[in-house]
């Protein structure tokens, strides 16, 4: 474990971007240790209620409740699940959301939860740590040979998804894969040697399982949806993605929700098409981390942040393909 790895990723740029005043209720949908939380209270006299689907983070920060009194309320609940969780304490509007997307570094560093081929531990990668649940030693034990590919290469990205998953098939015949240990050596022999210049071989298979175990793209999907119908007018959201994966997503799902799409019918004149945008764009580009910053936290690399505005338009209703337009992976349940 090293000092460097818990240093929040775009923290102070995350909150400047959140604008916290005082008064304001804000919502942390990944508080982990809790870093961006401390920034936004420190930032004004507001309140932030930090959600974290991991029961081991809720619990480290019990402290801070009591430091903090009203002003900090914690909530072990996914964030997709935000806008309903918040309607239950009596929030139906909040005035910013910040999501800081992707695994802590306490999770990373803890093997027994299994999420790192660098610390051994069983092949768990919950973040809620369910055994019960869909875990990565099931879908490794369970999913035929096409699913598992379909797993590595969409959500993984790797080019070897089909070998990999081959050689995954052929263990397992042989044996339980039990531990991340096991699994990332099966994907080195699949994948070829390890080469000084480049990733483990295994980071991209470890990273496809964690997000199809924990439905990661499928949570951010409802989480966008939530900000839209409890941010209010001006309300800011303010989303830090780690893959292309998660930031294609934000970045189409803004473009459609700000009306900042090709005009869809060439019959119809500018502007007509669509209902009223439900979000301002602050840039339509994304904000990157400084190169200070990456030099001192090798995680802020691939960082990538994107910030907008909720409107006063009512939310605009949800297209049957609307997944498909986000560039959500179409892969099939076990
Ligand atoms: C990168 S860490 C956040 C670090 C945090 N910003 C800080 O300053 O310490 C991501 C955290 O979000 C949590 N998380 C990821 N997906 C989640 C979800 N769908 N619902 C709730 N929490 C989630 C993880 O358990 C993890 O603790």
């Amino acid at each position: 474990m090293t000092n460097q790895a818990h240093i929040p990723v775009m923290g102070d740029a995350a909150v400047a971007a959140l604008c916290p005043r005082d008064n304001g209720i804000y919502v942390d949908g990944t508080f982990g240790a809790g870093g961006y939380t401390r920034k936004i209270l420190d930032a004004a006299n507001c309140r932030v209620i930090g959600f974290d689907r991991d029961p081991t983070a809720i619990a480290k920060a019990q402290g801070w409740v009591k430091d903090y009194g009203e002003r900090l309320t914690l909530i072990e609940r996914p964030f997709g699940e935000m806008a309903e969780a918040l309607a239950e304490i009596g929030i139906t509007a909040i005035d910013g959301l910040v999501l800081d997307l992707g695994v802590s570094s306490m999770q990373l560093d803890e093997g027994e939860r299994g999420f790192s081929f660098m610390n051994p531990g069983p092949l768990n990668m919950r973040m809620d740590g369910d055994e019960q649940g869909l875990t990565a030693k099931r879908v490794v034990a369970e999913a035929s040979e096409a699913q598992l590919a379909d797993i590595i290469h969409f959500y993984g990205e790797d080019r070897k998804a089909r070998s990999i998953a081959r050689h995954i098939i052929r263990a397992r015949n042989e044996k339980e894969i039990t531990t991340t240990q096991e699994l990332a050596d099966i994907i080195v022999k699949a994948a070829g040697p390890m080469r000084p210049d480049r990733i483990h071989p295994a980071t991209r298979s470890f990273q496809a399982l964690r997000i199809f175990v924990n439905d990661e793209l499928g949570q951010l999907v409802e989480a966008l949806l939530g900000a839209e119908k409890i941010l209010r007018q001006h309300g800011r959201l303010v989303v830090v993605t780690f893959h292309s994966l998660e930031d294609r997503i934000v970045k189409r799902f803004l473009k459609q929700r700000s009306g900042d799409i090709a005009n869809p019918s060439r019959h119809l004149p500018q502007g007509a098409a669509g209902p009223a945008p439900s979000f301002q764009l602050v840039s339509k580009k994304a904000f990157l981390p400084s190169d200070r910053e990456i030099a001192e936290n090798a995680r802020a690399r691939s960082a990538k942040m994107r910030v907008a505005l909720r409107t006063n338009a009512p939310a605009p209703p949800i297209p049957a393909d609307f997944n498909q337009r986000l560039g959500m992976p179409q892969t099939s349940n076990l």
